[in-house]
């Protein structure tokens, strides 16, 4: 008879672990720390469970079902969309009748029914494409969760809230009167300022923290609801 197959001998281990670009230990100690917490985050989780492409849509659906800001027949823009789970949200919850126009700076795979425009929106050229692709008719609802490439350092929160005054400046260019615009921000130097400026602009201004935006992080969501009444643009159609 042969004799039965042996278990494989166990191999030795390396002594120490191996190094160069790619592995875990050339990762610096706060990034294996990001991609641990990444993996065990339960909204991580759910969005790769639920068919959404990031843990964001979490953060939009807990504002939807506090404010109902998005409904059926909506004309949406979605600024700093990808990877696209604002869009995913938006395209269903608007329905057949509305529109979604989601733009970035990065590619986004697309995602249907929705208009994607790529460019940077500190720029003019993406913002004229945004606005052809609307016909010029009015928005209903802006949305913005852009955010600049964490570094770290004190230069993000101006940064952030640069991208915040473009998302404002485009919000009182295109939407109609009564539109609304949502907002993520920082905390921090320009906040009140900025929290200032949207009053004098929206009849009704709330601040939102989604139990998905990581607690430690000073990222909140700004709704800015019935936007007052001005004159409207030349070529601007209001609906
Ligand atoms: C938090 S992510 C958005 C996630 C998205 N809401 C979702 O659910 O998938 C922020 C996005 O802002 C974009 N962004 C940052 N700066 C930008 C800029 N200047 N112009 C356009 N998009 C920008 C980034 O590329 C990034 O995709």
């Amino acid at each position: 008879m042969p004799a039965p197959p042996s278990k494989p001998k166990p191999q030795p281990q390396p002594k120490t672990k191996p190094h160069g670009p790619g592995t875990a230990a050339s990762r610096s100690k706060s990034s294996r720390r990001w991609l641990e917490r990444h993996f065990n985050d339960e909204y991580v989780k759910r969005a790769q469970q639920e068919g959404y492409r990031s843990r964001a849509v979490f953060k939009l659906l807990e504002i939807q079902e506090k404010d109902r800001i998005l409904a059926p027949g909506l004309r949406v823009a979605d600024l700093g969309a990808a990877p696209g789970g604002w869009s995913q949200v938006a395209v269903r919850l608007v329905g057949d009748q509305g529109r979604v126009l989601a733009l970035d700076i990065l590619p986004m795979d697309p995602v249907p029914g929705v208009t994607f425009i790529q460019g940077d929106f500190r720029e003019a050229e993406p913002i004229d494409r945004l606005r052809e692709a609307l016909s010029h008719e009015a928005l209903d609802l802006v949305l913005s969760d852009m955010a600049p490439n964490m570094s770290g350092t004190a230069a993000d929160q101006p940064r952030l809230i640069y991208l915040c005054e473009l998302a404002l400046d485009f919000a009182l260019q295109h939407l109609r009167p009564g539109g609304t615009l949502v907002v993520k921000i920082f905390q921090g130097e320009g906040f009140d300022a900025y929290l200032k400026t949207l009053r004098r602009h929206f009849r009704q201004v709330m601040s939102r923290k989604p139990k998905s935006s990581r607690s430690e992080s000073r990222e909140l969501y700004l709704v800015a609801r019935d936007l007052i009444a001005r004159e409207t643009p030349p070529g601007l159609v209001s609906g």
